[in-house]
């Protein structure tokens, strides 16, 4: 797999940037406390899709919000993270979901079929069968991520 480094010194929280990484996009967002407050809402074993599917983590670790997350340089492993890093690719049938709080629960929105995910990415509405991918990812620094 070949990696990339991707600056996010520049991502405000409530923003994402979208980035290409083996010919996909990948999303990375920086939420705000009201987001990551609206994914720990949520009871884990209600949700269509209660696994974390984080390539970073256990494969059958449940989908808290602190599974989702990727933790800055320094954090408390284990703790929430306002970074979020996933792939931008429908689990449905692969389409690009719209995002900066689109769909009925504020996270993102796949027009194609009208998936709906959450703040962590996680399917809560519509025919996409699971939780928006998290990669291989880790902060090298505090204002650079590597993908892969
Ligand atoms: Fe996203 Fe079908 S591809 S809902």
């Amino acid at each position: 797999l070949s990696s990339i480094r991707v600056d996010v010194g520049g991502v405000e929280p409530g923003t994402q940037i979208t980035v290409k990484w083996l010919g996909k996009p990948v999303f990375i967002r920086r939420r705000t406390e009201a987001e990551m407050e609206s994914a720990n809402s949520v009871d884990v074993s209600t949700l269509p899709d209660p696994i974390a599917r984080n390539e970073n983590i256990d494969g059958t670790a449940p989908a808290t919000d602190a599974n989702r997350g990727l933790l800055p340089p320094g954090a408390e492993p284990g703790t929430d993270s306002e970074w979020l890093v996933m792939m931008g690719v429908c689990t449905h049938l692969g389409c690009v979901p719209l995002g900066d709080g689109a769909g009925e629960f504020g996270g993102w929105f796949c027009p194609c079929h009208g998936s709906h995910y959450d703040t962590a990415g996680r399917i809560r509405k519509g025919p996409a069968p699971t939780n928006l991918p998290v990669p291989i990812a880790s902060f090298d620094d505090e204002s650079t991520i590597i993908l892969g």
